[in-house]
């Protein structure tokens, strides 16, 4: 299948999957994503910041406040239920229905580029992490909260058979090799911290 092809997948998943998303994920945001994601309080330090795969937007309590963010989403109701949670939270976040792999902005825009459990569904994450470069700032950041291939043999390996299955269920990829995309796509890693074992990464990089 082709990148377009399977990009247009990727949103009908999304799409599908918007209704019930928040539901299907919440005991692992209650034990551990949000604990997580409240680091992005810390590390948004630059103004203005975009974030990918927005989904439902999970990490919008924890926008630092004086950061104005710019939100894109594939799926157009993913970014439906965004919406709502900006209004609730009495956000002003810019909201757009938007492919990271084909970014309509013009290059260096952002000071900081973040994303939170995104590059294991976008089909190129290659050519979606070298736009986020192309966008962000000389002296910006990028800011990734990612699941990835584990670095043991064995336990990669066993990844890489249930892979085809956890697409289907999830539309998550839980064999990408996030590490080695992101220095494909010309950034420079300089903080690479495990959260669990080594699958969940915090990962900062310059471009
Ligand atoms: C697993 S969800 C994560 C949502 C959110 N970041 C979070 O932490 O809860 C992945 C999100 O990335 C979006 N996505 C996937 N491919 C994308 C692409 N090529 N461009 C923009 N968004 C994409 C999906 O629509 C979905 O909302």
């Amino acid at each position: 299948m082709n990148t377009a092809d399977e990009t247009e997948k990727t949103r009908k998943r999304y799409d599908r999957a918007a209704g019930f998303f928040d539901f299907m994920e919440g005991p692992m945001e209650a034990r551990r994503f949000s604990r997580w994601r409240a680091r992005l309080r810390q590390r948004l330090t630059g103004t203005p910041a975009l974030e990918v795969g927005v989904g439902t937007g999970k990490n919008m309590p924890y926008y630092p406040p004086g950061v104005k963010i710019t939100a894109i989403d594939l799926s157009p109701r993913m970014l439906d239920r965004a919406r709502r949670r900006a209004a609730l939270l009495g956000l002003e976040v810019d909201l757009l229905e938007m492919d990271v792999q084909d970014l309509q902005f013009a290059d260096q825009t952002f000071h900081t580029v973040f994303a939170t459990f995104v590059f294991c569904s976008v089909p190129n994450p290659v050519q979606g992490l070298r736009e986020l470069r192309r966008v962000c700032r000389p002296d910006g950041r990028l800011v990734l909260l990612e699941h990835m291939r584990p670095g043991k043999a064995w336990l990669g390996s066993v990844f890489d058979v249930f892979n085809p299955l956890a697409v289907r269920v999830t539309g998550a990829n839980i064999n990408r090799r996030t590490m080695a995309n992101i220095s494909r796509a010309g950034w420079t890693i300089e903080v690479e911290e495990n959260l669990f074992s080594d699958i969940v990464r915090w990962i900062e990089a310059r471009p």
